[in-house]
């Protein structure tokens, strides 16, 4: 239930009019649901898409009290400070070109964070993507993806894409705090969601469109532009359990990124995180 009043302490409420005002891709055109407090927008477009909801809905909520980030991790998700969203997609592929949907995800968010951010502050902010898809800003983390896939007998039923950008929030938990940041805590500024949404979604319809039409490399190239990770850095690789060190060389045709390991040789690695 949403009464007016609520949205008086909200400056820039993820209303779907305020956002298709700054104009959306016909993919997400009229699709936009907004939600004031739900568990998680990941949940909620799981059952919307069970129940046959369209490809190109997006879920969005002012806040989620049980978000959720990669490894059984939470996400912080309060009150009108950061865009919860959902991407419901539906792609005509094999499961492992869809695979490519988290990178171009990341991609995304980069994008159109450069866009919003450039005209003010030029080069000073310094935007990079981590494998497979962290967003940092200055370093720290600020947007996270988390990429669901449901498979059937006749492939993939569909896609979720859970992303998490830290917008207005002044300070974060004591440890979160070390890590995470915001658009507001980099520059002092308060940047209208309405808009950034919007952004995200242009940029978002891009790089999908070109998957579906399969040019996965001109996505790799993008994300290897972007990410200071790509190629020459000494990381150490967490592949659910079992730690890698290596140097990058870059990501794979599929995605896969590649480790130079002491000895020389070359390992591709599908799933994990960079320590
Ligand atoms: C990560 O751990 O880096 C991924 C975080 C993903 C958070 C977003 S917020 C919107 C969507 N709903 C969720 O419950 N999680 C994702």
């Amino acid at each position: 239930m949403k009464s007016p009043g609520i949205y008086s302490e909200l400056p820039d409420p993820l209303l779907p009019e305020l956002i298709e005002k700054e104009g959306v891709p016909a993919r997400f055109a009229g699709k936009i649901k907004h939600y004031l407090k739900i568990e998680s927008t990941n949940d909620e477009a799981r059952r919307a898409a069970e129940a046959g909801a369209p490809e190109g809905t997006v879920f969005l909520a002012e806040a989620q009290t049980r978000g959720r980030g990669k490894l059984g991790r939470s996400w912080y998700s309060k009150w009108g400070e950061g865009i919860y969203s959902t991407l419901l997609l539906r792609p005509a592929m094999k499961p492992a070109q869809a695979s490519l949907i988290t990178l171009l995800s990341a991609v995304a968010v980069g994008e159109s964070l450069r866009r919003i951010l450039a005209p003010l502050y030029a080069e000073r902010m310094e935007i990079d993507l981590k494998w497979p898809n962290d967003v940092l800003l200055n370093g720290k983390k600020l947007c996270g993806i988390l990429c669901e896939m449901s498979l059937g007998a006749e492939g993939i039923q569909f896609v979720l894409v859970g992303i998490g950008i830290n917008v207005a929030q002044r300070r974060f938990p004591p440890g979160l705090d070390k890590t995470a940041t915001s658009l507001y805590l980099e520059t002092g500024a308060f940047f209208p969601r309405p808009k950034l949404v919007a952004a995200l979604l242009e940029r978002f319809d891009f790089w999908y469109q070109r998957l579906l039409e399969g040019d996965s490399g001109s996505i790799i190239a993008e994300w290897n532009r972007l990410s200071s990770y790509a190629a020459g850095r000494e990381v150490i690789v967490d592949k659910g359990g079992d730690a890698v060190r290596g140097r990058t060389a870059g990501l794979s045709a599929a995605g896969a990124l590649r480790l130079v390991l002491p000895d020389g040789s070359i390992e591709e690695i599908f799933s994990g995180e960079i320590l």
